[in-house]
């Protein structure tokens, strides 16, 4: 720039401050303005709207898939191609001459023109330092493995709902449906073992949260109790042994009053008059809690699993006879109420099922109604029935 631009130049400039506001106060009175209403904006939507925070921390679940913030992620993916032994060079010595060189932009381009075609270095540096940051970002995102969707339960009933799903899986073998322990039967390794109860008064005032939640985790291996905790062998995370505790206290300790919306959740629910019982809507609930700990996968006892409408009728040692619609020799059915089966030669190949306690009456009969009516999967499986028997009365 010679002299007579430079005068020009400066012309202009002044005349520009002329027209132009005061910085002070003019502008910072404009900037307070918007960082109030930002400001406000950010209260009413935490008070408002807030954020959907994750489960509990689990230190021993290894599935958890840990990210930074958005605005880190593209540092984060930088650092993914810098050689571990000199990681320090990404953390630290790299972003540092980054930050610097940006300092120094304006010294190292010191182009007095201010339109962005003039000034192509500065606007150049800048421009590869953003697209790398987008750039970097966006890859960071598309390259994120997906945290394992695992129910989350967050509500009262949404924890009893799982807790109780948990123990009728991993406990009922063992402490029986409703915690009443007796002596065990149908379980290797502890036939003939006396458990005494775990839902009783006793139990429940004596134990706290933790303490119930630490037994789980742990076991009492010495007496017999296996360990459930993700890190001490077990299959279950923290936020299961959570919803377990609580399924627990709920249920079990005559002080615990659930909220009303959360009371009925995960029961088992009540044969209405006329209508015909479904696999979907009592059944499968009924074997939630009586039957599915010893009929899973992993478990022997004759090879029959619960999981499942198509399992039930078409596994175990006697699939041929488990199940027939509207027979009410039904091993199975025979079984519920009692009674052992024996094969030709006079051995007992089934016992009383469950083999500790038969259930209460009206879970028997719901079974029974069940065969008698063909076994219908669905609700809308029994529901057309229950319109054919009411319209035959
Ligand atoms: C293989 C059988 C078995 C299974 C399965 C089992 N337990 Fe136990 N549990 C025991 C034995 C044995 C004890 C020792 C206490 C006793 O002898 O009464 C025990 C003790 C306990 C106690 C402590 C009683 C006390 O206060 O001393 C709790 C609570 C408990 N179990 C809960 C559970 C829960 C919840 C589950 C399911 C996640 C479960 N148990 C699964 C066998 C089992
Ligand atoms: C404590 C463990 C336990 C529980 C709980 C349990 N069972 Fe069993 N079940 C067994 C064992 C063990 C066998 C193998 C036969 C035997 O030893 O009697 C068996 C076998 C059966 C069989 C025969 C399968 C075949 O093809 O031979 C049927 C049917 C059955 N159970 C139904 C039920 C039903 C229905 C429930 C729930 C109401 C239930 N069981 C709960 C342990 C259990």
């Amino acid at each position: 720039m010679n002299e007579e631009q430079k005068q020009k130049y400066k012309q202009k400039y002044d005349q520009a401050k002329q027209n132009g506001v005061k910085f002070w106060p003019d502008i910072i009175y404009k900037d307070l303005l918007v960082s109030f209403a930002f400001f406000i904006l950010l209260i009413g939507l935490a008070a408002f709207v807030g954020v959907a925070i994750e489960p509990k921390a689990d230190p021993s679940d290894s599935t958890y898939v840990p990210r930074p913030e958005w605005y880190f992620l593209f540092l984060f993916e930088f650092l993914k191609f810098v050689p571990g032994k000199i990681e320090w060079m990404g953390t630290f010595v790299l972003p540092v001459i980054g930050v610097l060189v940006l300092f120094a932009l304006p010294f190292l381009d010191r182009n007095p023109l201010r339109h962005w075609k003039n000034r192509l270095t500065g606007v150049s540096i800048m421009g590869v330092v953003v697209l790398g940051m987008v750039g970097l970002t966006i890859r960071s995102v598309i390259t994120t493995p997906k945290n394992e969707e695992g129910f989350v339960a967050n509500t009262p009933a949404g924890k009893m709902i799982l807790g109780g799903e948990l123990y009728g899986i991993y406990c009922v073998e063992c402490h029986g449906p409703d915690g009443e322990g007796g002596v065990i039967a149908g379980v290797e390794g502890m036939e003939g073992v006396e458990l005494k109860p775990i839902s009783s008064r006793d139990e429940m005032y004596t134990r706290s949260d933790e303490t119930l939640g630490a037994i789980i985790e742990y076991g009492q291996q010495d007496l017999g109790m296996p360990p459930f905790g993700l890190a001490y062998g077990g299959e279950l995370k923290k936020s299961e042994l959570d919803a377990m505790v609580f399924f627990m206290r709920y249920t079990w300790d005559d002080r615990a009053e659930l909220p009303a919306d959360a009371a009925s959740a995960g029961a088992i629910p009540n044969l209405a008059e006329n209508e015909i019982p479904s696999y979907e809507v009592h059944i499968s609930k009924i074997i939630q809690r009586y039957c599915i700990s010893c009929h899973r996968p992993g478990k022997e006892n004759n090879n029959y699993l619960m999981g499942t409408y198509q399992e039930i009728l078409t596994t175990g040692d006697n699939a041929a006879n488990n199940l027939l619609a509207g027979d009410m020799t039904s091993y199975l059915i025979q079984a519920i109420n009692g009674e052992s089966i024996f094969d030709e030669s006079g051995e007992e190949i089934i016992q009383q099922m469950p083999p500790t306690k038969l259930m209460k009456e009206e879970y028997i009969s719901i079974f029974e109604n069940w065969v008698l009516n063909g076994m219908p999967e669905t609700a809308a499986d029994a529901e057309v029935l229950t319109v054919e028997v009411t319209a035959e009365e």
